[in-house]
């Protein structure tokens, strides 16, 4: 699966971050620019419904104008003003509604503007009419009401009014454009210096990871160089145990075999007196030793190497353990050491057998060393459990003390050192046992106390054997 490292997350970070500040901060600037440029829309505005306003007024003043030129002159040129002012107004006023649409209080003045103007006009044509008709006597009947004069106040009072509801709303506009201005200009200003600042923070970061990575990848250069060569190194040592070995064992064959031959009463090599005998037999004993100290090595090096070959059989584990008593029965009537079987358990597992033979007889070798001189018993047991099978062998020695347990399984590792023990060996049994059973999947551990003395267990799967029996 892709798997981002804490580099390329740092650089993608870095990447992204002032990316993503700089967006920011178009995307805030677009809006104040935006709110900029409706306030400034809203001023325009504003000042064209004023300009409308005034234009409306002075088109009304100009028809009257005209109007009262003709009245006083009859003359049809002074009608000028009146003529072209007349047409304009319907769509001043549709304009001008229009315009302050958005506004509900100008939208109030200009239903009560629009009546008035209205009848305005109406008189203002009557009169024209009127004078086109000579009839003086109902043009001052019309200048006696005043309702012209009135009407005319009217609608420059709404017009005033609305003009002063649009004075005030230009100065909120301006104040509202000022303040976007502002906005925009820190916006812009101060985002593009966060942004600015974020980008130099992130490429020091990335720079510094970088620099880290490199600075990694050389010593893990360096790492890779010294870890190969102590893998040559290990496979000349390796070499060269497994030469030196083998190297001895040769001879040793040699020598056991002379020994072996000269022990016997009609050697072709001529009979031995009993002095003679003796010392052979010292020297066969030896060589046995010197044989299987270089099988250890030899073996504790095949499991370093995972080299180890098995060779798997199925068996009965009581059978087997029966088998572990004969083996090792001329010894313990020897030492007068009660050694027994304890299995019930008719349990077939599929294993090595020659090998765990091995680790039977490393641990009883172990055990044997340990117990006391009179009344030394070792058991040797095994059961079903959990799908495996556990071995033990347990024995009533010396025991081992707790803060040395742990180390029992290192190389080359023995609990007494001393000149004067009485237990030889080199500290490769129990190092052999574990990887024995390892290799074969299971487990080992034990259990001791000072005193009374020591169990080591160990576990071997039954690799889909079933067995004759139910577990147990
Ligand atoms: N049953 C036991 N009771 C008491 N001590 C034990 C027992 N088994 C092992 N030990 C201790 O653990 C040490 C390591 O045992 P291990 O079998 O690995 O090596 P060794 O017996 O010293 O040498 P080797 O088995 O290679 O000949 C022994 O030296 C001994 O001190
Ligand atoms: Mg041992």
């Amino acid at each position: 699966m892709f798997k981002v490292n804490s580099y390329t997350s740092w650089i993608i970070i870095g990447t992204l971050l002032p990316i993503i500040a700089f967006s920011i901060v178009a995307g805030i600037s677009f809006i104040s620019l935006n709110n900029m440029i409706r306030d400034e829309n809203w001023v325009t505005h504003t000042y064209m419904v004023i300009d409308k306003a005034d234009y409306f007024m002075k088109t009304m003043v100009d028809a009257e104008t005209g109007q009262r030129g003709y009245l006083i002159t009859g003359q049809e040129n002074f009608l000028a003003p009146y003529n072209s002012a007349i047409p304009l107004i319907d769509n001043q006023i549709a304009e001008l509604r229009q315009l302050t649409s958005d506004n509900h209080v100008e939208q109030a003045s200009m239903d009560k503007l629009e009546p008035l103007v209205k009848k305005r006009l109406a008189l203002l044509d009557i009169n024209v009419n009127l004078r086109r008709n000579n009839n003086t006597s109902g043009l001052v009947q019309n200048f006696d009401a005043g309702t012209g004069k009135q009407t005319m106040e009217e609608i420059r009072q709404i017009v005033d009014s609305m003009k002063n509801e649009e004075q005030q709303l230009l100065t909120k506009r301006i104040l509202d454009t000022q303040s976007s201005v502002q906005t925009a200009g820190y916006v812009i200003i101060f985002g593009t210096l966060i942004a600015v600042i974020l980008t130099i923070i992130t490429t020091l970061v990335i720079n510094k990871k970088l620099a880290e990575r490199q600075k990694l990848e050389r010593s893990n250069i360096e790492l890779q160089v010294q870890s190969q060569e102590l893998r040559d190194a290990d496979i000349a040592k390796e070499e060269f145990t497994t030469m030196i070995s083998h190297e001895l064992k040769t001879p040793l064959v040699t020598i056991s075999g002379y020994a072996e031959m000269l022990k016997e009463h009609d050697s072709i090599l001529g009979p031995l007196n009993g002095e003679q005998i003796k010392a052979v037999e010292k020297i066969s004993i030896e060589t046995a030793k010197l044989e299987r100290l270089i099988g250890d090595i030899m073996d504790a090096q095949k499991i370093d190497l995972e080299r180890m070959k098995f060779n798997k059989k199925e068996f009965e584990v009581k059978e087997f353990l029966d088998e572990q008593i004969e083996i090792h029965s001329k010894l313990m009537n020897e030492k007068k050491i009660r050694f027994i079987n304890t299995t019930k358990d008719t349990a077939v597992i599929s294993s090595d057998q020659h090998r765990l033979s091995q680790v039977f007889a490393n641990l009883i070798k172990n055990s044997v060393d340990f117990v006391p001189q009179n009344n030394g018993s070792i058991e040797i047991n095994a059961q079903r459990k959990n799908g495996h099978v556990v071995f033990y062998v347990k024995d009533n020695g010396s025991g081992i003390p707790k803060e040395k347990q742990d180390s029992l399984f290192k190389k080359f590792y023995q609990v007494d050192t001393s000149l004067k023990r009485s237990h030889g060996g080199t500290g490769l049994g129990l190092v052999i046992c574990k990887g024995i059973v390892e290799a074969l999947g299971g487990k080992v551990w034990l259990e001791s106390e000072v005193g009374k003395g020591t169990t080591i267990f160990f576990t071997m799967p039954r690799n889909g054997v079933n067995g004759n029996h139910a577990e147990k």
